[in-house]
């Protein structure tokens, strides 16, 4: 079966104010079910690749179609909703809120998304990344692995169809990032995200099913 496409990005050029060419004309599918990782040195573009994937920025010039969406052409609810439905993300620093506990970060997507028996289905999530016992700690109460771990687990409560990483273990021990990069799976293959991560890890990176290498604003190559 030919995989579905749930991002594409189809000849984008970003170029921020002040003149930084990020990207140079980029195109790329992102295939449900799949990891893509986006590799290439600091200042390449794979965050600024990652925002537009996530609906959270637009291309200067090119189209970016997330979930059958062209986000260029959508109003504020509209894009809000997808945000909301369709994306989770994680990010190198976890971006837990610190004031809520460990079940309440996970319950938030939900919340936001007007969801109801969210405590059920954030607990579900909590369980499925091996941390029940860690419902009512506050996010300084829990190891960096434990806190990226219930990031993920907020992520993906809603069942996104994309799943966006920005350097998800660049602050993590070897173990914790291991058992990180084994939940990302997971939700790639239960799931069936589409999973784009950007990394310098190459263990990260050997968990994908394609590997693209960016430079400069553009794809080097991809495989
Ligand atoms: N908001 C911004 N405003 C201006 N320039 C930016 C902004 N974000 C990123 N850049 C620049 O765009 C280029 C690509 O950055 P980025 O996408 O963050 O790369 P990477 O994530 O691969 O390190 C860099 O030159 C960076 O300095
Ligand atoms: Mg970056």
């Amino acid at each position: 079966m030919d995989s579905i496409t749930a991002v594409s990005v189809r000849d984008v050029r970003k170029t921020y104010e002040g003149g930084v060419e990020a990207l140079r004309g980029v195109s790329l599918e992102l295939p449900a079910g799949k990891i893509t990782a986006l590799v290439g040195r600091s200042g390449c573009g794979k965050t600024t690749l990652l925002n537009l994937c996530g609906a959270m920025d637009f291309p200067t010039s090119g189209e970016v179609e997330v979930a059958g969406l062209v986000t260029s052409g959508l109003g504020d609810k509209a894009l809000t909703g997808l945000r909301r439905g369709k994306i989770g993300f994680i990010f190198q620093f976890f971006q837990l809120l610190p004031t809520l506990t460990a079940l309440e970060n996970v319950e938030l997507p939900l919340l936001l998304a007007g969801a109801s028996n969210v405590r059920a289905t954030a607990r579900e999530r909590l369980d499925w990344v091996g941390l029940p016992e860690k419902a009512d700690s506050l996010p300084w109460q829990l190891s960096g692995g434990q806190m990226q771990r219930v990031a993920i687990a907020r992520a993906l409560v809603h069942n996104p169809a994309i799943l966006i990483a920005d350097e998800p273990t660049g602050n993590l021990d070897t173990a914790s990032g291991d058992l990180v990069l084994r939940l990302i799976r997971r939700a790639a293959d239960e799931f069936g995200a589409s999973v784009v991560m950007a990394t310098h890890s190459a263990e990260a990176a050997a968990i994908a099913d394609l590997r693209v290498r960016m430079r400069d604003g553009l794809i080097e190559s991809v495989e």
